[in-house]
């Protein structure tokens, strides 16, 4: 049901999270699964998880972190990229959502990255025919502002080489990755909340502000422009994917400030606000689920989350007994919907 005032989000997914480990998966970790039904988990952790062990011990502690609403929180786990057997797919398959790959060095924990995409095909071919999604972290090493740019060609050959793989863009930030998903049927792409909102000038016009600093940095008012038109519209191939991703307070506010943006506590609040600013609440159930549900053919648990407009102030800090301290996207901002009580 939707109205002016209110929404109801059937099975809301997040289809690019990281919810790290220990300590801080446990202060964040509950604030996606309170809201989400489901929530697609980036594998970057160090070191990373490259095998089934891994992964089926990732989720479990997950899931253990959750809190009260893990039964209905449904992570769908990753593999790092690198190069595997088949007989390593497949035994990971059955607890597998997709495997994700990022180009050596060009992010938070990206080192073991693959330097070569030639390298890469005998395991993106296996991939192709066992039907396991590829997604992927599509920048170059090169000049900051046209990484992804650089990068569009690479999806260009990937998707042609490989027709019948699935190819997430993953966290698009340029007006020319848009245009790409109508180019190619096997390319898909996720868009952060953040990045519909912000541009560069946001991070750096004024006073540094390391807590919108992130991979891939953040683009020109006509990039969002782009990425905004496609997410209101509800793009058939556009998909929400919060790109998620704490850092302690002291990783961000200082000299080498890390890459990432939290944005996990706001999502749907903040993705409600501006999809009702824009007079496009009707799209926004597809663009937090319907599509990402069948372009992947998911079947998360059936949760409804209702949204309001009533006024809701982001907390200045999430913060745990250990000392722990994350700040999120729009601390202490107020925001104009917020989920029912
Ligand atoms: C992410 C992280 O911190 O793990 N950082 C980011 O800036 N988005 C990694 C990523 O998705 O690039
Ligand atoms: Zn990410």
């Amino acid at each position: 049901m939707t109205s002016p005032d209110s929404i109801i989000l059937h099975r809301p997914l997040d289809m690019h999270l990281h919810l790290r480990d220990g300590d801080m998966l446990r202060l964040v970790a509950p604030h996606s699964a309170a809201t989400l039904a489901g929530a697609v988990i980036m594998p970057n952790l160090v070191p990373p998880v490259t095998s089934v062990e891994m992964l089926a011990a990732y989720r479990d502690r997950i899931l253990a972190a959750a809190g009260p609403d893990a039964a209905t929180f449904q992570p769908l786990m990753t593999l790092f990229f690198q190069h595997y057997t088949e007989a390593q797919l497949a035994a990971a398959q059955p607890q597998l959502f997709a495997v994700k790959l990022y180009p050596h060095g060009v992010t938070t924990n990206s080192e073991s990255g693959i330097h070569s995409i030639d390298a890469a095909e005998p395991t993106l071919k296996l991939m192709e025919e066992m039907g396991i999604p590829l997604l992927v972290h599509g920048e170059t090493t090169g000049f900051v502002l046209d990484r992804e740019a650089e990068f569009l060609s690479i999806y260009e050959r990937l998707a042609a080489r490989f027709p019948r793989l699935r190819i997430v863009m993953e966290h698009i930030t340029t007006a020319a990755a848009v245009a790409l998903l109508d180019r190619h049927e096997n390319l898909h792409a996720t868009v952060t909340g953040h990045h519909l909102v912000i541009t560069l000038d946001d991070v750096a016009g004024g006073l540094l502000q390391p807590h919108l600093f992130c991979k891939p940095i953040a683009k020109r008012p006509e990039d969002r422009a782009a990425l905004l038109a496609a997410a209101l519209a509800a793009h058939p191939k556009l998909m929400l994917g919060s790109d998620s991703a704490p850092h302690p307070q002291h990783a961000k506010e200082c000299c080498g400030c890390a890459a990432g943006v939290y944005t996990a506590p706001l999502l749907l609040p903040r993705m409600a606000q501006l999809f009702a600013e824009h007079g496009a609440l009707d799209n926004l159930q597809a663009f937090v689920s319907d599509n990402a549900i069948r372009i992947h053919g998911l079947t998360p648990p059936d949760k409804a989350i209702t949204l309001v407009r009533q006024p809701w102030t982001v907390p200045a800090v999430y913060q745990d007994s250990t000392g722990l301290k994350v700040i999120p996207w729009e601390a202490g901002h107020e925001l104009a919907w917020r989920i029912a009580p």
